[in-house]
């Protein structure tokens, strides 16, 4: 599949999972807004994370869904262009951070390999009971191993039993609507630290950023410096104001990064996984046909891959 033909196939996608225009959700968003901050006095675009989280605690999960309607719209278009070419080929074990009543955790269901699993972190715990009650499907519909814990995710990252999660366990850190808004540069600081345990050498972040909350720079330049590499970066559309970064944690190890070609290969890039066969066998649908050179080399389309210049 060439890369414009995946772009077409993401739109696709997200028109058939959305079902209403785009204006539509945009207007239905406003009003919800509008009357949770004139009637309840709710407003939850506050970037100190204490003060967001207690307006996320006020909302039940029906104002939550009119508030979220863009963000809901804006993570089927970001997440598969951040992942798209750059998953293991195969089953994937993802954790979704801040993922409220479970919209972004649904577009990671689809587009992740068969056979993995993701665990949603949220703070406000009835969003938490809500979001189990979804369904989530991979793209050929079959049922994904889906769990939530309530916790801030500027704790320790927890399992569903309260045990830390294991160093070096996790293919793939997700947030949306998230960092962008409600963080500063500090809780990205720790939040670094923390995705830096749980991923595995070569494991991706796909992490928002925003002025009003953490900028791409300061994001970047946070990363950075805990030895994660930019790979991509990517919008819903050219007027959002949010661009997701996906972070790559560098394998020092791997031939690649190493200055006179290390003994150790990074164990699990897609370099080092089978025929182009095994690939075609645990990748989704939606992602079934790349050329098997685009993804050895972790290189989409630029008109899928949407990378940006800048905030
Ligand atoms: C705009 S919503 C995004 C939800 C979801 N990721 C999505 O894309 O639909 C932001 C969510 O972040 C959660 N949140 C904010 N700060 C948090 C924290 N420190 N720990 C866990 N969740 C947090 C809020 O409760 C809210 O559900």
């Amino acid at each position: 599949m060439t890369g414009s033909a995946a772009s077409s196939r993401i739109r696709r996608v997200s028109r058939e999972k959305l079902g209403s225009g785009i204006v539509r959700l945009f207007f239905k968003q406003a009003l919800a807004e509008l009357r949770l901050n004139v009637s309840r006095r709710v407003d939850f675009r506050h970037s100190r994370n204490g003060e967001a989280v207690r307006a996320y605690c006020a909302m039940s999960a029906e104002e939550f869904e009119g508030i979220n309607a863009r963000q809901k719209w804006a993570n089927w278009r970001t997440i598969p262009r951040n992942l798209h070419g750059r998953l293991p080929l195969r089953p994937c074990r993802a954790v979704d951070l801040c993922c409220g009543l479970g919209h972004s955790t649904q577009v990671l269901a689809y587009y992740l390999p068969a056979g993995s699993t993701v665990l949603g972190l949220e703070y406000n715990p009835e969003f938490v009971r809500v979001a189990r009650r979804r369904e989530y499907l991979a793209s050929d519909r079959a049922p994904v191993a889906v769990s939530f814990r309530a916790q801030s995710v500027l704790d320790t990252f927890r399992d569903v039993s309260g045990r830390p999660l294991a160093e070096g366990s996790l293919d793939l850190v997700n947030c949306c609507g998230a960092l962008g808004l409600h963080f500063v540069r500090s809780d990205v600081e720790r939040l670094a630290a923390e995705i830096f345990r749980v991923l595995r050498w070569g494991g991706l972040a796909t992490l928002d950023s925003g002025r009003k909350g953490v900028d791409r720079g300061a994001m970047t330049e946070v990363f950075e410096r805990r030895g994660f590499r930019v790979v991509s970066a990517a919008k819903s559309c050219f007027l959002d104001r949010f661009t997701q970064v996906c972070f790559r944690k560098e394998d020092v190890m791997s031939p690649k990064n190493h200055p006179h070609g290390g003994p150790i290969r990074s164990e699990d890039s897609p370099l080092d996984e089978g025929s182009a066969e095994s690939f075609r066998a645990v990748q989704p649908a939606a992602f079934r046909d790349q050329p098997r050179a685009s993804i050895e080399a972790g290189v989409t389309d630029p008109d899928v891959d949407d990378t940006i210049g800048g905030e």
